[in-house]
């Protein structure tokens, strides 16, 4: 990152506005190297400088990688008039500006969300191309049968003529099973069940590429990846 103004780099690495930051400079809350700055303007270099916002460094980080942890009830979108959407969910220390859900999810769809304000990583994961594979876990409302296994890994075709690529169907428990898929179209889980007779009751996504939901995430909490986790998705 090049030098900066010091309030613009504060207000870009975290949530506070460009304003209250401005306020905290007036009230001694901000130092450079150990010295109380005044100066709102005052120039940074974030990769060299050591800057403290209220006793807390504030390290520069390029882009953020999160991992939510979906709850139902909430929309995988920016802004929403109605619902709650994932990112009015994350907390205020890990939230910053331009932040998007990778994906989507449906809203009554749990589990494994990635949120992060990098455009071309969210395309390596949602493009079919990259063949970054995403593992559903579906409660399903008949009993699972082997040839449920072959329809899917022959392509399912929906309704209007769309083609699904093959994906892999583990049966897990009469009514519970695993499916891989590397696209992303609208419902699709859903849809690909439903051409085979049966609904979905329950859908929670579990892994994408080598990277797992944690299981001491509970649902609604979120946290940042780690950088082997984030390698880990392409592996
Ligand atoms: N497929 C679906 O039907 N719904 C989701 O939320 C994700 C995949």
């Amino acid at each position: 990152m090049s030098i900066e103004r010091l309030d613009k780099f504060l207000s870009s690495q975290t949530s506070i506005s460009r304003n209250e930051i401005k306020t905290s400079i007036y009230k001694n809350q901000v130092t450079i190297n150990g010295e109380i700055i005044k100066d709102t303007s005052r120039k940074v270099n974030p990769e060299t400088d050591i800057i403290m916002l209220n006793g807390q460094q504030i390290l520069y980080k390029k882009n953020l990688y999160i991992m939510l942890n979906k709850p139902k009830n909430t929309v995988s979108a920016t802004k929403d008039n109605k619902d709650k959407t994932v990112i009015d969910i994350i907390p205020k220390n890990l939230y910053r500006k331009n932040l998007f859900p990778v994906g989507r999810l449906d809203k009554d769809t749990e589990g494994l969300l990635i949120i992060t304000d990098d455009g071309e990583f969210s395309h390596r994961i949602t493009s079919p191309k990259k063949e970054i594979y995403k593992v559903y876990e579906a409660t399903i409302n008949r009993k699972l049968t082997n040839s449920d296994i072959e329809n899917f890994s022959n392509g399912i075709i929906f309704l209007d003529g769309t083609k699904c690529l093959p994906a892999k169907l583990e049966i897990i428990s009469d009514y519970k099973a695993l499916v891989t898929i590397c696209e992303g179209k609208f419902h699709q889980v859903k849809k690909m069940f439903s051409v085979i007779n049966a609904q979905v009751c329950e859908l929670k996504r579990i892994k994408i590429g080598n990277l797992s939901l944690d299981e001491n995430l509970q649902v609604g909490q979120s946290r940042e990846l780690t950088p082997q986790e984030i390698k880990s998705i392409f592996d």
